[in-house]
């Protein structure tokens, strides 16, 4: 089987508990969250707290069990791996069970999480979400000129001309990141633009002693890190291509901002151990945004480090974007769903990448393809076997100079390409209705992707044809494609297991088919002649939509430094797009092509334009994510160790948070919930004055949904109103089902629309909460 790895979310899997209790003696490394408050005044630092800490439980603890392993004579300081000051308050130290135990006695403790490793699961996108030179977010904010984006990833390659820092300013004075030398990594390499590079793998070398990473620096050896941070803030390229495919200048999403790469994913494993002191790291370093397309999968937000790490980003002001995950087209699949991330799903741009298979006769059929090599095959028999999936039936072919035709009926694809790869024929044309199209089209060899109509052509040319011959052409772009954008099947669903009372995703960006710097030294693809490089690469998933958020993000700051990241969030969410480019509500290719709704993808396409100046936005805070945290009904140990702190109160706990969303959960038709679900919400006016708003709200199947007050009037800027909404026992609203509506805000006099998605469902949040 072909596994498809053109897909870039990396997913972080939290290994079965069972596994510390098999291997009882082993030492394995552990995150430890502490109460800071609970530090006894002899200490001066929390560093010294933990050492000491980690020294009395190994004095007390070595001789009840005998560790298997030679690091039992390990002292307290090389047991603690990490020590966290910004990200979370706590460290990561390599301990025995027992020793855990012991821990999870001393007084601060707060709960642990067993280190885990993860499973890897150009330009015209900007002009796509209408980015332009002269109009718009781009001038206002100057390219988010000295916005600083801080992104977890594999690594940067400096030398990519994406990094290059003509025309841009000095480094940021508030910068107090570094930019570290390591393996073919001078510091020398950084500059304006690249302000900051560093790197993190103490977390995996201490749980696999033995392995020795090759490129030991922030350098990229994979490319992921390099695509992402040039999407999110590349400078312009001119001259950037794949081959001939996507032709243009290539430039990140806010071009104007600054890069700070914190390698965390490495090409011989990586743990989240490693991501938070990264995230630590970013913290103190001062970025303005983190771009984090990686996520962890089935785990509560009181448990996901990533989720506590950006909690202690979010109170630093640092806007923090991530990757939905690429799971779809399943419902509660995604992951980052937290209330206080922006959380992006993935779709298609108006462009596509073709290849043609023309007939003897002169017809030019055009399906998809993404082959980077030259095409051989001309005037070649056109052979149509019975089957494309069993090698044995197509082993026979003597004659290699041909053009074999497959026909996908059900989900053969995979293995059909994988069969005919290992064939060396000169070409193949694939008939397919798969929605996942984009995973197959860069082959190794030269290939068209029809879809079912085109493909019936070339099959009654077979039919009637007694010598039926073709020839393939390939490196065809094609702009303008309708409709767009399109959800894309994998982008992964809400609602979110970890917090289905608020909406997610929020929002998606464009994450398919998306050219971007890659490293010169690792290859793009492999073709039979060998593996092939280039400066660019064309790669797909929520992990490249998710830095084209964090590059919208960073636009914002630069043009409002004074707004939360709640306020950019809501920004981004109530200005999004909902209709494609034919003026209907953009398809769900993982659903027919039926409307996506906001469970798929959140308010829908981000409309950076539109964002700068989205009039009214919700705002949220710490306070208001502690009280949903209280009324989710997380213990007090749970609740500090994503707060850092014993300072809060559950006093007023709500699940009703200030979230520029609704989701109105209702019990089956038993005849016990006959009652209203009502949602307060305030927002604040940031229009610069005087304005007046009217609600208007559009709702399916007969459900009564109201607003209190219909109308909402401002004297002046940052003025605040309250208002309700109020959705009516849904009795049109069948049981297990969901239905959708959207509340807009719109401005009299004005051209502002606040829109809001609204999600009335008889599903149970207990059916989808991890511990439910
Ligand atoms: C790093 O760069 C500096 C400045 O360009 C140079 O002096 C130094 O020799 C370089 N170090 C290495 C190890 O290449
Ligand atoms: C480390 O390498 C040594 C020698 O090659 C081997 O005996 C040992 O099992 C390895 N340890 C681990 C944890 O892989
Ligand atoms: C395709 O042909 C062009 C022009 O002859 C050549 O520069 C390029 O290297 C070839 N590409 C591959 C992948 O062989
Ligand atoms: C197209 O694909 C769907 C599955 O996505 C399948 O159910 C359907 O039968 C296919 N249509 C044809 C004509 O093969
Ligand atoms: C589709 O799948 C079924 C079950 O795996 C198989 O019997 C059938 O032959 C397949 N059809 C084609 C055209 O491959
Ligand atoms: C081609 O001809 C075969 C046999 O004559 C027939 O079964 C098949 O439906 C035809 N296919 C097309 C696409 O016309
Ligand atoms: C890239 O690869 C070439 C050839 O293997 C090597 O000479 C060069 O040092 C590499 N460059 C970097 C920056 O790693
Ligand atoms: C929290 O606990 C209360 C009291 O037991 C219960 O009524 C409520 O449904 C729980 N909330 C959640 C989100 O589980
Ligand atoms: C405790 O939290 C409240 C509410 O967030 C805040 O006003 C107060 O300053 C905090 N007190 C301390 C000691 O941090
Ligand atoms: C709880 O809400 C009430 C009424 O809105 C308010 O007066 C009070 O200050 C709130 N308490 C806390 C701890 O936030
Ligand atoms: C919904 O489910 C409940 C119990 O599961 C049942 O009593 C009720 O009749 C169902 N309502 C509808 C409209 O199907
Ligand atoms: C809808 O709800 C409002 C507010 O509760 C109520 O006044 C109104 O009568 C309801 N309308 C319908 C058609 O049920």
């Amino acid at each position: 089987m072909a596994i498809p790895h053109k897909l870039w979310c990396f997913v972080l899997i939290i290994l079965p508990h069972f596994i510390s209790i098999i291997f009882a003696d082993e030492y394995d490394t552990y995150i430890i969250h502490m109460d800071a408050s609970a530090m006894p005044k002899a200490f001066s630092t929390h560093h010294n707290w933990y050492l000491t800490t980690l020294s009395s439980i190994s004095n007390t603890h070595t001789n009840t069990i005998k560790p298997t392993t030679t690091l039992s004579s390990s002292s307290s300081s090389s047991k603690l791996i990490y020590t966290y000051t910004n990200a979370i308050n706590g460290f990561t130290a390599l301990l025995s069970p027992s020793e855990l135990r012991s821990l999870a006695n001393t007084p601060g403790f707060l709960s642990s999480t067993r280190d885990a490793t993860v499973k890897r699961d150009t330009t015209h996108s900007n002009q796509f979400l209408g980015l332009d030179d002269d109009h718009g977010v781009w001038p206002t904010s100057h390219y988010g000129h000295d916005v600083i984006i801080g992104l977890v990833d594999t690594g940067i390659w400096p030398e990519s001309r994406s990094f290059g820092d003509a025309g841009l300013g000095p480094i940021p004075s508030r910068w107090k990141g570094a930019c570290e030398s390591g393996t073919q990594f001078n510091f020398s390499l950084c500059n304006n633009k690249l302000i900051g590079a560093r790197s993190f793998n103490k977390g995996l070398l201490a749980k696999y002693p033995n392995i020795t990473i090759a490129m030991n620096s922030a350098r990229d050896t994979d490319g992921h890190g390099t695509h992402t941070s040039s999407t999110a803030a590349g400078g312009a390229v001119e001259g950037a291509d794949y081959f001939g495919y996507a032709p243009g200048t290539a430039r990140g999403t806010a071009p104007g901002a600054r890069v700070a790469m914190y390698k965390a994913l490495w090409d011989e494993g990586s743990l989240l151990s490693d991501i938070i002191a990264a995230i630590d790291q970013a913290i103190a370093d001062g970025v303005d945004v983190i771009s984090i397309s990686l996520g962890i999968d089935g785990t509560p937000l009181y448990a996901d480090p990533i989720a506590i790490a950006a909690f202690a980003a979010m109170e630093q002001g640092i806007f923090v974007s991530t990757s939905a995950g690429n799971e779809g087209p399943f419902l509660a699949t995604l992951h980052n769903g937290t209330p206080w991330v922006l959380t992006v799903a993935a779709t298609t741009i108006d462009r596509e990448f073709h290849g043609a298979v023309v007939l003897a006769t002169g017809a030019s059929i055009t399906g998809q393809s993404l082959y980077p090599g030259n095409s051989s095959a001309t005037e070649l028999p056109l052979i149509f076997p019975k089957s494309c999936t069993d090698a044995k039936s197509l082993i026979n072919l003597k004659n290699r100079d041909i053009i074999i035709v497959c026909v996908d009926t059900n989900f053969t694809l995979s293995d059909q390409l994988y069969n005919t790869g290992d064939l060396k024929i000169a070409g193949a044309v694939f008939i397919t209705n798969t929605t996942d199209i984009t995973f197959y089209t860069q082959t190794s060899f030269p290939a068209v992707f029809l879809n079912l109509e085109k493909g019936s052509e070339i099959l009654n040319y077979i039919n009637t044809s007694s010598q039926p011959k073709a020839s393939l052409s390939f490196k065809q772009t094609s702009l303008g494609t309708k409709p767009a954008p399109r959800l894309t099947s994998y982008s992964s669903r809400g609602p979110s297991p970890s917090c289905p009372v608020v909406l997610k995703p929020d929002l998606t960006a464009p994450g398919d088919q998306i050219l971007a710097a890659w490293p010169s030294n690792s290859s793009v693809t492999q073709l039979k002649s060998g593996e092939i490089y280039n400066d660019f690469n064309i790669i797909s998933g929520t992990s490249m939509s998710c830095p084209h958020a964090a590059g919208v993000a960073a636009l914002l700051r630069g043009t409002h430094p004074t707004w939360s990241p709640a306020a950019i969030r809501s920004a981004m969410i109530t200005t999004a797009g909902f209709l494609d480019n034919t003026g209907y509500p953009i398809a769900d290719l993982g659903l027919d092509n039926l409307p996506a709704t906001p469970i798929d993808m959140g308010a829908g396409q981000v409309d950076p334009n539109r964002a700068i100046d989205p009039g009214l936005v919700y705002e949220a805070g710490r306070d208001d994510y502690v009280r949903l945290m209280c009324a989710m009904n997380f213990t007090g140990k749970q609740i500090q160790t994503v707060t850092r702190s014993s300072n809060y109160s559950c006093s007023n706990a709500s699940l009703d948070l200030n979230y520029p969303s609704f989701v109105a959960f209702f019990r089956v038709h038993d005849g016990r919930d006959s009652g209203a679900r009502e949602m307060r919400r305030t927002v604040t006016n940031v229009g610069g004055g005087r304005a007046v708003y009217a609600a208007k709200v559009t709702v399916e199947g007969g459900l009564n949904v109201t607003v209190s007050p219909e109308s909402l009037e401002f004297e002046r800027e940052n003025e605040k109103k309250s208002f309700v909404l109020r959705v009516e026992d849904p009795r049109l609203v069948k049981n297990n089902s969901i239905v959708y509506g959207a509340l807009s805000w719109i401005e009299s006099n004005g051209n502002r629309v606040v829109r809001s998605p609204i999600v009335v469902t008889t599903i149970s949040p207990d059916d989808l909460l991890p511990h439910g």
